[in-house]
């Protein structure tokens, strides 16, 4: 096991009504902007919760937060933290509000002149707006991590920012407001949060025997959570099983001590950027590509995943490992998820070339575990993917 830091801060406030709870969890002298998303927290009942929570405070309002939290949008937000003298802020969303959130928390006290800047030059937010949020939709674990994915329409970019001082100060997960998500979300979340607890798996043994079983435990829940809350968002068991299992797969504790991955994230964020693909949706198109191409570096613990994670006990490691890669796919195609890129778009070629001139431009030269994925091999796991 490889030696390690673990602070997360972040209080989880977990469970049924528990929304009430923002008003004893906010400094009383706080000057607070509630920030949401394209107004579904309006339709659902969420909304009016948090308001009948947040009277008594002084606050102010900013919804209209797109998913993929836009840069152009959020710089209006900005205008009124700093126009209105905002202290706190208030997160209602899923995880492009939350991260919306993040960016504004740091560029609130960002002393350069162009805020983008946090991304471009990837600059860590050791102190930032203290900010709580209340999760609509689990997913991304962005309720309880300090890492952020920012996108800018007009350059056709999503990037990447955090840092020590982007942990949420609170986050209120009530299992309840899955009830009213889509099926397409539902599925988005279920991914998601499974490819994060691939990213952090799928790698080489190193004798962390504790996170590996941490691991392969979130995704087995996953899975066997999957047909109950696909079939009915508003079942409690499910959807609490569902909400905790995406904030336990990216909150850094299954990370601590092992090597981490992270490549289909990268190339899935250009798919995102380029074409608009929901993000999860991207992952799942690149996973099978990425184990496939990098098979012999990730055979080990592809098998062992396919033994502990799917039960599979037939045929030598190989053959397990490409087992292990098949169960991957096949799962994302069980919640409803297509996973070739020609699936959403019609005119792919290209894509593979842009997205390894993009990771050169940047210097993104070294993917992966090993740090030994060049944009030339991107550009081939893309090209497999199409
Ligand atoms: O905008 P509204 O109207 O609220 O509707 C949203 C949105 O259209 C809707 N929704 C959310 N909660 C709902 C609901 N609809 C009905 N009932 C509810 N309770 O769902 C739609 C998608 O929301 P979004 O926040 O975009 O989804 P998600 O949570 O999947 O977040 C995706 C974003 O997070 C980033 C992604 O790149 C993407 O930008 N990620 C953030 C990470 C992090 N901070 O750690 C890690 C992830 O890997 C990911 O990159
Ligand atoms: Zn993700």
């Amino acid at each position: 096991m490889n030696n390690f830091e673990f602070k997360n801060p972040t209080k989880i406030i977990f469970g049924k009504d528990q929304i009430q709870k923002i008003a004893t969890e906010l400094p009383n002298d706080a000057k607070i902007l509630l920030l949401y998303g394209g107004g579904s927290i309006k339709k659902n009942g969420i909304y009016q919760q948090v308001i009948q929570a947040l009277s008594g405070f002084e606050f102010e309002e900013f919804g209209g937060i797109p998913a993929n939290p836009e840069y152009s949008i959020l710089l209006d937000a900005l205008n009124v933290i700093k126009t209105k003298k905002i202290t706190f802020l208030l997160a209602v969303g899923g995880g492009s509000v939350i991260d919306g959130v993040k960016f504004l928390s740091s560029a609130a006290l960002y002393e350069g002149i162009e805020p983008w800047e946090i991304l471009s030059k990837r600059i860590p937010t050791v102190k930032g707006m203290p900010f709580g949020t209340v999760l609509t939709l689990p997913a991304t674990g962005s309720e309880m991590n300090s890492g952020a994915v920012i996108t800018r329409a007009e350059t056709k970019e999503k990037l990447t920012m955090g840092g020590s001082g982007l942990f949420p100060v609170f986050s209120i997960l009530d299992p309840c407001v899955v009830a009213s998500i889509p099926e397409r979300q539902i599925a988005n979340g279920l991914a998601d949060a499974f490819t994060h607890v691939l990213e952090q798996y799928m790698t080489y043994p190193i004798n962390a025997l504790l996170q590996d079983r941490f691991a392969e435990s979130i995704m087995q829940t996953l899975i066997e959570v999957a047909p109950a809350i696909l079939k009915d968002p508003s079942d409690y068991k499910a959807a609490s099983n569902f909400m905790w299992s995406c904030t336990m797969a990216l909150n850094g504790l299954i990370q601590k001590g092992v090597p981490t991955d992270w490549a289909i994230h990268m190339m899935g964020h250009e798919l995102t950027a380029l074409y608009g693909i929901d993000h999860a949706r991207t992952l799942a198109i690149i996973a099978e590509s990425h184990y496939t191409y990098n098979f012999e570096a990730k055979k080990k613990k592809l098998a062992q995943y396919a033994e502990r994670v799917w039960n599979i006990t037939e045929g030598n490691l190989e053959a397990k490992a490409l087992a292990g890669i098949r169960k991957t796919t096949e799962f994302y195609q069980s919640i409803g998820i297509d996973t070739k890129l020609s699936d959403y778009i019609d005119n792919y070629e290209g894509t593979a070339e842009e997205i390894a001139r993009r990771f050169e431009e940047r210097g993104m030269t070294g993917l992966g575990e090993h740090k030994s994925l060049s944009p030339t091999d991107a550009e081939n796991i893309v090209k497999m993917a199409y």
